[in-house]
């Protein structure tokens, strides 16, 4: 079967010389649900936005459903991005619009800007936006302003909105970073049943190893913009986990997280 994404020999180097991304290289195949984890500064974030084009990459390839991305026309690009649902940290809603609308807004790339504009979604997107607020737990919330839920219920919200465009790849990064463990673990549940059971393939960026290893069904360690790890939770060893989490020697304090490795091992 050919694979939903292939990403070949990547780099990223940003504008002030940083290398973020050194060659990576890896296949996902439909209904896979790849984790990546990996230390602050890893690469992590740099590798999702290349995927979704919202940085371009320095070197490599990416192709997604067969468009060779960094040559995509406009009209690919369209395509590519209304494909590929991406969900936040910081849940990205539109604070003062009711759960619905920030659910509709993942309507946006489907029509004109007019209708965008001129909020004149049909009563096929609402009743499909109902549908999925419903599978998510969030049914009782729809007319509440975004701004009053808590973090869960704006995580599930910002999971219904990337729903909503009926994408095949799902990408979060760091989607649960700011969340408590319980509604952590109602966040994921929820992202983990929908991928499944629509059959959407994920990337989804994690600071928890024990998240990581519970819902994963393959894990991609990434250390200083390399691929150090990638395959099964069930083989995610004491010392994969070290490998990965390990400090490089080029290593500046300034933009790492000093905890991480701690972090990463003490759940
Ligand atoms: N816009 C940017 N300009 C310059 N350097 C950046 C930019 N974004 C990230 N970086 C650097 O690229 C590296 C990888 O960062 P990032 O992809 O955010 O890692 P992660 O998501 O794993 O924490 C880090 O060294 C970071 O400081
Ligand atoms: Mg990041």
């Amino acid at each position: 079967m050919e694979s939903l994404l292939s990403v070949k020999d990547v780099e990223k180097v940003y504008d002030n010389g940083t290398r973020a991304l050194k060659g990576v290289s890896f296949e996902l195949k439909e209904g896979e649900f790849a984790v990546i984890i990996g230390r602050s500064g890893a690469g992590k974030s740099t590798l999702l936005r290349c995927i979704n084009r919202l940085i371009s990459q320095s070197r490599g390839s990416i192709v997604f459903k067969g468009i060779k991305t960094e040559k995509a026309s406009k009209n690919e690009l369209r395509k590519i991005r209304r494909e590929i649902g991406m969900i936040f940290q910081h849940y990205n809603l539109i604070d003062r619009l009711t759960v619905i609308q920030n659910v509709l807004h993942g309507r946006l790339g489907y029509m004109s800007n007019f209708h965008g504009i001129f909020d004149l979604y049909n009563r096929c997107d609402r009743r499909n936006a109902l549908r999925i607020l419903e599978r998510v737990g969030m049914e009782k919330e729809t007319l509440k302003r975004a701004d009053q839920l808590s973090g869960g219920q704006k995580q599930r919200v910002g999971i219904s909105r990337a729903m909503a465009q009926n994408p095949s790849l799902m990408l979060a990064d760091e989607p649960i970073a700011s969340l408590d463990p319980v509604s952590s673990g109602v966040v994921m549940d929820s992202l983990h049943n929908i991928c499944k059971e629509d059959g959407i393939s994920a990337i989804v960026s994690l600071h928890q190893v024990d998240f990581a290893i519970k819902y994963a069904s393959r894990i991609i360690g990434i250390r200083d913009g390399l691929i150090v790890y990638d395959g099964d939770p069930k083989d995610l060893t004491e010392s994969a986990i070290k490998e990965i989490y390990k400090k490089s020697p080029d290593d500046r304090m300034e933009n790492k997280d000093e905890n991480d490795e701690e972090k990463a091992i003490a759940v």
